[in-house]
């Protein structure tokens, strides 16, 4: 780096201490990260689960290494790319894509998202609202109008939209079938927002191409062609935390 009238004191004790690095990329934080260290986030997350759900993390290799890929992601970590349970082989990772995570039942795919729901609550580059893809359901079901149906699509379209347990609503029923949740995530991906679901598997085998395929079946195969483009794929795996 030269120095030049625009650097300060800081850059000239900083490239003193550490000649070989290029103070102009450092300046370059990334959000995320100049919100929260990897430590900072964990720790939060910790306690805000045991708030949450009563009971302390528990703290097993495949829970660990579940919730890894989500903490990559949410702190810009370039360690997301080779995390083992990103599919990179069916979706090609991206920050910018949101996050389709699939998995068994009682596995933590609700627990987690509702914590950092939580914790990024006040940041609003981080800020997403969560919805339950049956709550989305009722809520069109009782729409008595079109133009009210239009308005709770609208009301819930947004940039930082989690869509919890797709596939396990009904195909709405309200003077005609909609699947909502397609539409939702149709507008959200015209629109470039980030899109959060989670899904469980579809079949006992848990075999995740056949999950996307009986996605596909439900909700068009057009739909099924924008899941790649709109998520990263994440599979969880384990035994159900239920008890
Ligand atoms: N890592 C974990 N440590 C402790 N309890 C957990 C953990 N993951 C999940 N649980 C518990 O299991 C319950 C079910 O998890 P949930 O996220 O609802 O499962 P699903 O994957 O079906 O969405 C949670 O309410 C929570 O109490
Ligand atoms: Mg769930």
């Amino acid at each position: 780096m030269r120095l030049n009238q625009t650097h300060t004191s800081n850059d000239i004790i900083n490239l003193i201490k550490n000649p070989n690095i290029n103070n102009d990329c450092q300046k370059k934080i990334k959000t995320t990260q100049e919100i929260f260290t990897k430590k900072q986030l964990w720790n939060i997350f910790l306690y805000e689960f045991k708030l949450m759900f009563g009971v302390s993390f528990i703290d097993t290799e495949q829970n660990t290494n579940n919730i890894k890929a989500l903490f990559y992601y949410f702190l810009d970590d370039d360690a997301f790319f080779t995390c083992n349970n990103v599919k990179t082989d069916i979706s090609k990772p991206s920050f910018k894509k949101g996050l389709m995570v699939v998995g068994g039942y009682g596995i933590g795919k609700t627990a987690y998202f509702k914590v950092f729901e939580k914790i990024f609550k006040s940041h609003s580059s981080l800020r997403f609202t969560s919805f339950g893809a049956k709550e989305l359901v009722n809520k069109y079901e009782v729409c008595l109008t079109s133009v009210d149906k239009s308005y709770m699509i609208n009301q819930t379209v947004r940039s930082g939209l989690s869509i919890d347990d797709i596939n396990s609503e009904r195909t709405a029923n309200n003077f005609g079938k909609c699947e909502v949740i397609e539409e939702i995530l149709f507008i959200q991906n015209e629109k470039k927002y980030r899109t959060f679901v989670t899904c469980n598997h579809t079949n006992p085998e848990n075999n995740i191409e056949q999950t996307l395929l009986d996605l596909g079946k439900r909700y068009g195969g057009r739909s099924h062609d924008r899941f790649f483009e709109m998520f990263n794929i994440i599979e969880f795996t384990g035994k159900s935390m239920r008890r």
